[in-house]
């Protein structure tokens, strides 16, 4: 990471830009804006989108989302996933799980294993993703905090 970024928690503002970097890698948009203030986002000196993670809440089990970057390996995405996980630990949450069709190789070198649909807990399949913004082939992944 040469370039200073910035992380900090999304704003309101900040949704187009996320929207289309979300867009840009074929990434669920459902849902997202309604948890924007549990999202982070990485933003450069010129106040540019270098890259956003989302957590959705559900009491002690967190949803981790929208995690993508502007350009790819230079550590932004495992910055905004351990910055969002260690958010996850503040908030008390005891268990996080994902979604992936494009990053199931990407996510065990944060803990992240590979589980089954029905064995993740049941408050996470009120979400966007479990609902059917992510195709039922995805791949679902849990962390134990
Ligand atoms: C997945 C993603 C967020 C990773 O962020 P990043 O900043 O590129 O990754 P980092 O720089 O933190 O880590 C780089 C390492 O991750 C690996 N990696 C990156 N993307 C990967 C992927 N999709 N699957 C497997 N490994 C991946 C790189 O090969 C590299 O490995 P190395 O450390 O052995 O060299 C980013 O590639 C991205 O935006 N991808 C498109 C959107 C996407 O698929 N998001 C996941 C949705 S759940």
């Amino acid at each position: 990471m040469s370039q200073l970024l910035l992380f900090r928690p999304a704003h309101t503002a900040d949704w187009p830009a996320i929207a289309m970097l979300l867009q840009r890698y074929g990434l669920p948009l459902e849902g997202a804006q309604v948890h924007l203030k549990d999202f982070i986002v990485a933003v450069n000196e010129a106040g540019d989108l270098e890259g956003v993670a989302g957590l959705e809440r559900y009491r002690e089990v967190g949803l981790l989302r929208s995690v993508a970057v502007a350009e790819q390996r230079r550590g932004v995405g495992a910055a905004l996933v351990e910055r969002i996980l260690e958010r996850a630990r503040s908030l008390g949450m005891q268990q996080v799980v994902l979604l992936t069709t494009t990053a199931v190789d990407y996510f065990p070198r944060f803990g992240f294993q590979r589980i089954e649909r029905s064995e993740a807990p049941a408050a996470v399949h009120a979400s966007a993703e479990f609902q059917g913004a992510c195709p039922a082939s995805a791949t679902v992944m849990l962390l134990r905090l």
